[in-house]
Formats: structure tokens, sequence, C-alpha cells
């Protein structure tokens, strides 16, 4: 099986795993609702976005101080190396620290201390991209965006998650201007429980380069033509969509349908601890259920790799 080689959607806080939930509850003096491991294990039945996003949200309370986000990092890029992952864009959502307390710089120099430890230690590439909830106030963003530009580590991009429908990406028009004048790459979640309408803003509006999942796309034609047309790459999470429901089962994903589209599709893992999988188990499961191809494979591998932001030597290296 070829590697996956570059992941491109991974929420670092989504890769919290419940003994490290319960590690990190006792250090920090921290009170879980929890009885024990099964009892928190019991939850991860979720019925869709929002569902996930409460237990996400609660227990990223763990998480308070520098050495606890490098430690979760390390953790992510041990495993990721260990399923092939040789480059990782990773996702972070400062507000959801900040609202609690915790400093956005304390939580990107931890960040960027796991990372840079995954590049000496394994050679593993990385770039961070900070996320705008975007179920939470204009101004709340704007500020996530000045505190991480002023936190003193490099930033590769910034992206739009969280609560998807009713928040549609125009209405972060200026902070992606803002981000984009700053030099940050863009990437927005669209269309995985909203309408095809918010890749067109997500593409037109805020001027991203990646849509996240956009599996939604499916259903406007013109669309489906323009993202094939350009190139645009779409970061698809099969056992994420199966989990929060936004397909039936893993058999009636549209993963190959988008392939044969001919779109520019990568697969990722999303928030591995919640959703059953890092992205090599992504890979498995859909093969085995999908039925890909050796060459289907190659093609998803090669496509994280150009769809990535790594630079051309580095890409070179990974193809
Ligand atoms: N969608 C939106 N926001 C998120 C997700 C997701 O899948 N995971 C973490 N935050
Ligand atoms: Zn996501």
């Amino acid at each position: 099986m070829p590697s996956p080689l570059a992941e491109l959607h991974l929420h670092l806080e989504g890769t919290l795993e419940p003994e490290l939930i319960f590690e990190l509850a006792r250090r920090n003096g921290v009170t879980l609702p929890y009885r024990d491991l099964d009892d928190l294990r019991a939850r991860y039945r979720f019925r869709d976005l929002q569902s996930f996003l409460d237990l996400y949200y609660a227990n990223m309370a763990t998480l308070r101080t520098a050495a606890d986000f490098e430690r979760l990092t390390w953790a992510y890029a041990e495993r990721a190396h260990a399923g092939g992952v040789r480059h990782a864009e990773v996702f972070v959502d400062p507000q959801a620290h900040t609202a609690r307390g915790v400093p956005t710089e304390t939580v990107l120099r931890g960040v960027a201390a796991g990372l840079g430890r995954a590049e000496s230690e394994l050679g593993l590439t990385s770039g961070i991209i900070v996320c705008v909830l975007r179920d939470r106030p204009v101004a709340e963003a704007r500020r996530m965006l000045e505190e991480s530009l002023a936190a003193g580590v490099p930033l590769l991009g910034i992206g739009l998650d969280s609560a998807e429908v009713g928040y549609p990406p125009s209405l972060f028009a200026d902070v992606f201007t803002a981000a984009a004048e700053a030099g940050l790459r863009r990437v927005a979640h669209a269309g995985e429980e909203g309408p095809p309408e918010y890749l067109w803003q997500a593409l037109d509006v805020l001027g991203v380069e990646r849509v996240d999942h956009g599996v939604r796309c499916l259903e406007d034609d013109v669309l489906v033509r323009r993202l094939a047309a350009e190139q645009v790459p779409l970061t698809v999470c099969p056992l994420s969509n199966v989990r929060l429901r936004v397909v039936d089962d893993l058999a009636a994903h549209p993963l190959r349908r988008m392939l044969d589209r001919g779109l520019l599709v990568t697969l990722n893992s999303d928030d591995p601890a919640y959703f059953g999988g890092y992205v090599d188990d992504n890979l498995r499961q859909c093969r085995d259920t999908l039925g890909l191809t050796g060459a289907e494979l190659a093609t998803l591998a090669a496509n994280s790799v150009r769809a990535s932001f790594a630079g051309a030597g580095r890409k070179a290296e990974l193809l």
C-alpha cells in the first residue's frame, strides 16, 4: 500500500486520545465528568457535527500548558509517521483555548516545539494552520489572527472550522484578507454539512487554495466542473464523514465518484482520536470497502503531496 505521504486535514486537538485526557486531567487537576475510560469512550457516538464538537471542546479543558501541547503534537507525529505520513499541515483552534484562559502564545509555542522535534527526530516536515471558529464573533477571529501572528512561531496558514451551517464563509472575508496580507495560505472547511454555496464563497470571497471536506460539491454540477478544471484540492475525511453521519456508511462514501469526476482529492483523518482511525486506517478501510485499486491509492498519495504547501524541493523528494 502506498504511503499517504502528506496529511492536510488534521485537527491537533482531535488527536487527544482518551488515555491522554485522563493523564492530563490528573496532572493539571482538572475534574472530568466521566467515571473512567469506558464511560468516556461510550460517548463517542455522534449524531452530527455539533454533537462531536461538544465533546471535542469539553475534552480540551485538560490541555493547559505549552508542555501539554508539545506532548499532544509529538504523540500525533509519532503515530502519523508510523502510518506513512512524511509531511503534515496541522490545524489548531486558538480560540478554543483563549476562551478558557490559555493564551494563544502558549498553545502555538507548544505545538511548534512538538513539530520541531518531529522534524529533527523523524524527518516529518510540517506547518501550522490556525483556524477561525466560525460560530464565534468576527471580532474574536480578528484578535485570534493578531495574537497568532505575534506569537513568535512560524505559521503556514489560516483555516475555518467548527459548526458550519448558519455560519457562511463570507462572514470572515476581512479576516482572510488580513491573513493573506500577512503571508498566510488560505483554506476553509466547506461542504461538510453546509451547502455547495459555501464552497463558492470559500473560493470567491475568502480566496482559499484548498477546500476541507467539500463532499457536498457533488450536488452542484457547475461547481464540480470548476473544481476539476482548476484542480482545487479537496481534503476528504471518509471515517469522519461516517462518524458524523455525513454519509450513511463507508460503502456509500462518494470518494470514488469524486475521483471519477476528475477532482483533486486527498485522504485525511480529521480528528483521528474521535473517528476511529489515523490516515492509514482511512486508506486501508477505503481500499477494502470501496475497492480502490493500487493505481487509485497511488493517485491519492501523489495528490496529497501536490496539494500540500510544501516547497518544490520537498515535494520532489516525496513524489
Ligand atoms: N468540522 C468542523 N470543525 C471541526 C471538525 C470538523 O470535522 N473537526 C474539528 N473541528
Ligand atoms: Zn476538519
